[in-house]
């Protein structure tokens, strides 16, 4: 018997870094990416772990207790009080680029949660899932807001707030953004410390700085409901200023955005922790291919064209 489950990237739209600081933030799951675990029974004994695009192949105890696949299985395991444990065979695969911020590791934390509860017969609803994996999210990534395990938990454009507001919102009109890899991996753990040092030494700036933040973000999910979706590319060159004034943006996302400008699109920013990882840019649909060639040839590794419906 096997089960299988899947979840998506995601990008943020709108919020990333302050939306830590507790101001809202906008994210969309991204379907063309995606993170695949299978959980079958094995005739031999173990848990043993196949994910090929990490060259991963592990009995799971033989994995450190901190590995991010071993801790999302033995939390499962000692949540359920599964003993003694089953034998299993686990194949995990993804698409979605590592340390990018298209939530690569919370896609394979939810699908690998899903596939083990529907393997074991331990039922968990979205909310729980969530929950989970943003218990996983806290061993890894330091102090993280929790609006990646959400998005791709529910995978449903979502208006976050951390602890108070998950809430989906309306598309007045489909509008395309176009998302730009810089290749460059950058683990958010990093770029989060690294704000919550400037903020340590500032409090009052950068508190300052996290409102205009969340302005926009406001200002942003009403033109999405109302369908006004060309004044995004205006609020998206504020919030990369802002995002820059954070010193996590790279001179190759800033190189990626302003490409992406000066060949056509309303506008653009970083995506997520910054410093490497992906770019967005918001574009007319009929210039969507050309913005992305010029992307391209600009130095993006991956290029994903995507409808927000
Ligand atoms: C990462 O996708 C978004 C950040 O705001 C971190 C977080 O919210 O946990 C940079």
């Amino acid at each position: 018997m096997s089960h299988t489950a899947s979840a998506p990237g995601k990008i943020i739209l709108f919020g990333e870094h302050a939306v830590v600081y507790g101001r809202p933030a906008l994210a969309i799951p991204v379907t063309q990416v995606h993170a695949d675990v299978e959980v079958l029974d094995s005739a031999r004994a173990g848990i043993w772990i196949h994910a090929p695009d990490v060259n991963l192949h592990a009995e799971l105890n033989t994995l450190p207790s901190d590995h991010p696949l071993a801790s999302v299985i033995h939390n499962f395991l000692f949540l359920f009080r599964v003993t003694p444990f089953p034998n299993l065979e686990i194949k995990i695969s993804s698409t979605i680029p590592v340390a990018s911020g298209l939530g690569s590791g919370a896609a394979v934390t939810v699908a690998l949660t899903r596939a083990l509860s529907a393997h074991l017969a331990h039922p968990m609803p979205d909310e729980e899932i969530n929950a989970f994996a943003y218990e996983i999210e806290k061993l890894h990534h330091g102090t993280p807001s929790g609006i990646d395990n959400t998005v791709i938990t529910y995978a449903m454009p979502v208006y976050f707030v951390k602890g108070q507001t998950i809430e989906t919102f309306k598309v007045g009109t489909p509008f395309t953004i176009v998302i730009g890899d810089t290749g460059i991996s950058a683990p958010t753990k990093e770029s989060v410390g690294d704000v919550r040092k400037l903020w340590e030494a500032d409090k009052t700036k950068w508190e300052n700085v996290f409102d205009k933040v969340g302005e926009i973000t406001e200002e942003a999910r009403k033109n999405i409901e109302s369908g006004k979706w060309e004044l995004l590319g205006e609020l998206m060159d504020q919030n990369h200023n802002l995002l820059q004034e954070m010193t996590v943006s790279s001179p190759e996302l800033d190189r990626l955005v302003s490409t992406a400008r000066s060949s056509g699109a309303l506008g653009g920013k970083l995506s997520g922790g910054g410093r490497g990882g992906n770019m967005i840019a918001l574009v007319n649909g009929n210039l969507a291919k050309s913005v992305a060639k010029s992307i391209r040839e600009a130095g993006a590794k991956h290029v994903i064209i995507t409808q927000v419906s």
